[in-house]
């Protein structure tokens, strides 16, 4: 979505449709969520970052800090970026050329570790090839989620005709940058600041207020059962464990004063009086409150929709659930053909291992309203090599059960009934 927005706005449409089905090669390419790019597609779309022959080598300088010369100045083009080894364990450094100056950054994103000189470079930002996050190759900050913290950034220098990076002695174990953040202090600041919702929004809002100085109190309420986590990972791993995805670790909400009050919701938000009210009965003060209540998903309006086994997919608890009800099923249908749509079937074939899995969609190719019928078709063929049955330009006329009010059958507009 990040690089359908950019080619819009930079005209990059072909680039990043590539790109964007080089992502889904990725989908279809391996049940792992975190497997590369295959190289021959990708190999045209992105910039490469071996193979160049690198004159890289460390030596050792002051502080004990290890200066890498890279290369030379006209081995890369302005726009243009590469890994370089540092020859620090397999540690690499991402040197980006823009408008002519030379920036490092580190090469693993701090989100989930995707090599970053596999993603794009867009003007002084290089996103991520794996969920898309964005980071300035000039600060290394962390500007779009789902990454939170900064890449590393080191220091320049063009010497000789060589382009030399200066790097940390321990740059192998450094952790991600935590952006800066006043600390928590009621008695400094007695405001309260109420966000409702808990998703990356919240948490982005929550993180954004301590890090411009705000010391009052926050708290998070939300329908969900957890603190914010990752959304984006659960139809690319069905069953993903909470842990797996949380945004940030159980302690960082204490470390930073943000209360986390799970499996409330809110009905009522009462401006006048400054407090909202829960389904509970329950009752949270505020001075100022935050909606960010994300959205929830279209359920269909046809018999038999809220029969056992026919899930919604959008919180850890739903995937758990399509997890145990379809792991080594015998047939599984899929009731829409785009991103989350495309990406459960391909979970559901490759790491549940369902042996029928059929795609349902309106459009005539997958996908096809947000990545036109040409790519689409390309999408479908891939889904259709791993396995997956499309049956396109259909929808669901109703479900029907079995005597224990499971689905068994989605019967689509022209009569056909697929086993579920
Ligand atoms: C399966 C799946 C896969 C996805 N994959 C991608 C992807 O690959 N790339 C991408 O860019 N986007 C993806 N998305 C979309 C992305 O997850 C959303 O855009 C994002 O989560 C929106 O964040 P948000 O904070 O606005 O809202 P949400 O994440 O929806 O969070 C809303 C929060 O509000 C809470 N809430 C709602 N109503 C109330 C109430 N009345 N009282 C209290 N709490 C309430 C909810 O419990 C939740 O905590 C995916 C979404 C899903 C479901
Ligand atoms: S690994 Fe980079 S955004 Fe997820």
């Amino acid at each position: 979505s990040f690089l359908m927005r950019f080619a819009s706005m930079h005209r990059l449409t072909t680039v990043l449709r590539g790109a964007s089905v080089a992502s889904f090669r990725r989908i279809f390419s391996s049940s792992q969520p975190h497997s590369n790019l295959t190289k021959s597609f990708a190999a045209p779309l992105l910039i490469a970052s071996a193979g160049f022959g690198l004159a890289s080598s460390g030596v050792f300088a002051d502080n004990g800090w290890i200066e890498v010369d890279a290369f030379g100045v006209d081995e890369l083009e302005d726009g243009e970026m590469k890994a370089v080894p540092t020859g620090q364990g397999k540690t690499k450094i991402l040197i980006a050329r823009v408008d002519g100056k030379f920036y490092a950054v580190s090469n693993s994103c701090t989100h989930a570790g995707a090599p970053m000189d596999t993603g794009l470079l867009v003007g002084a930002r290089v996103l991520c090839p794996w969920h898309n996050a964005a980071f300035s190759v000039i600060t290394g900050a962390a500007i779009d989620m789902p990454a939170r913290d900064a890449l590393d950034s080191y220091p320049v220098e063009v010497r000789g005709g060589r382009v030399v990076v200066r790097i940390p002695p321990n740059a192998e174990q450094r952790q991600a940058i935590e952006p800066a953040m006043a600390k928590p202090d009621s008695a400094k600041d007695p405001r309260s600041f109420l966000i409702v919702g808990a998703g990356p929004a919240a948490q982005v809002a929550a993180e954004t207020l301590r890090a411009e100085g705000y010391a009052g109190g926050i708290t998070m309420v939300t329908a969900d059962a957890a603190a914010p986590y990752d959304r984006t990972r659960l139809s690319k791993v069905l069953g993903v464990p909470l842990d797996k995805v949380a945004l940030r670790p159980a302690e960082w909400y204490a470390q930073h004063g943000v209360e986390v009050l799970t499996g409330k919701e809110v009905k009522l938000l009462d401006t006048q009086s400054k407090v909202a009210i829960l389904t509970d009965g329950g009752q949270i003060r505020f001075d100022k409150v935050l909606v960010a209540t994300g959205s929830t998903p279209r359920t269909l309006k046809v018999p038999g929709a809220n029969l056992r086994n026919v899930h919604t997919l959008r919180t850890v608890a739903d995937s758990a659930a399509i997890q145990a009800s379809a792991s080594g099923g015998k047939s599984a249908v899929v009731v829409g053909a785009s991103f989350i749509g495309i990406e459960a079937a391909s979970a559901l074939k490759d790491a549940l291992k369902v042996e029928r899995v059929i795609v349902v969609g309106m459009e005539a190719v997958p996908m096809e309203r947000v990545l036109g019928r040409d790519v689409g078709a390309v999408v479908q063929k891939m889904g259709e090599d791993k396995g997956v049955e499309f049956l396109m330009r259909r929808t669901v006329a109703r479900f029907e059960g079995g005597p224990d009010g499971a689905v068994r059958k989605v019967v689509l507009d022209n009569g056909v009934e697929l086993a579920a």
